[in-house]
């Protein structure tokens, strides 16, 4: 069969997309971004055999699933362990110390990875957990996002090595096995994949987002970056209201929030945030 090439999409087409895009998920994508939407897409049109934007629009109102498919296609997941390594030092080194020594109650930390991707910064937070505290605390990462693609990547665990080139060798060798059903990829062991739990959540769908857990730690990185500001303001609001007090928000590191306007926040530099109790 001849498959027609796909014509290329006109100015509203695309500010159509956009609208798709930017309504669901809080981003702030323009018609600039046309180059992008036209380069992810085009194979798309090509495999669902349509040959216009116009009809790829009507099939994105009838079709959910065909929604989800575009959201895989326009976000950006790039991630990698340990990424933004002075942070997971901060977590290390001050942090988890000063819940050890200052916690009340039981033994228990959670954390959530807000925009995880494939997972690699919710297991890195999991080991930087164990290492620092040891295994006699209860410590849960949850990891969310709207991909259901990379969430499935997390939950199997099962990384390629050069994955693994930022994850310092002597934790390689203790929390990743060769993965016998793929050669040359590594997959986390069962007890750190017992840690993290892998949820789908849209940051702007609060009936999505773990409502009822308090939360100690927040790393929601790399994605502000995609966002515009109302949904920012959204999503910042939700965070401070599931933080413990003086629970602690990492941001990308260039992400930030304005602390001169915004006094719920205390920075403590390198995009790292403290909640503070604000009596109005
Ligand atoms: C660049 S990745 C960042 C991954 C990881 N946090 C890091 O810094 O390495 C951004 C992730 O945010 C997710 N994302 C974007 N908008 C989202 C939204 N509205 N709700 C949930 N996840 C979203 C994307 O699917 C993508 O996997």
């Amino acid at each position: 069969m001849l498959i027609k090439p796909v014509l290329p999409p006109t100015d509203q087409e695309i500010e159509e997309i956009c609208r798709i895009i930017n309504e669901t998920l809080g981003f702030n994508y323009t018609s600039q971004k046309k180059y992008l939407i036209e380069s992810r897409l085009n194979k798309r049109l090509l495999q669902l055999e349509i040959d216009n934007y116009q009809s790829y629009l009507d099939l994105l109102k009838q079709d959910r699933n065909e929604r989800h498919n575009l959201f895989e296609l326009l976000t950006t997941n790039v991630t990698s362990f340990f990424r933004e390594p002075v942070q997971f030092e901060y977590l290390a080194d001050t942090l988890l110390p000063r819940f050890a020594t200052e916690k009340k109650g039981p033994k228990k930390l959670r954390c959530w990875s807000a925009g995880s991707s494939s997972g690699e910064e919710a297991y890195s937070i999991a080991i930087t957990c164990r290492e620092t505290l040891g295994n006699n605390w209860d410590v849960k990462v949850l990891a969310t996002d709207i991909s259901v693609e990379q969430l499935k990547i997390g939950s199997v665990g099962s990384f390629p090595r050069e994955k693994l080139a930022s994850v310092p060798p002597q934790w390689r060798a203790k929390y990743f096995r060769p993965d016998q059903a793929n050669p040359d990829h590594f997959q986390v062991i069962p007890e750190l994949r017992n840690d993290v739990l892998f949820r789908v959540a849209n940051l702007l769908d609060n009936d999505s987002l773990p409502s009822r857990i308090r939360l100690d730690i927040i790393f929601c990185r790399n994605v502000f970056i995609y966002l515009s500001k109302e949904a920012r303001t959204q999503i910042l609001d939700y965070f401070y209201h599931r933080l413990h007090t003086e629970g602690y928000l990492f941001l990308g590191h260039s992400e930030s929030i304005d602390t001169t306007s915004d006094h719920r926040w205390l920075s403590l530099g390198k995009s790292i945030y403290q909640k503070r109790e604000v009596f109005s």
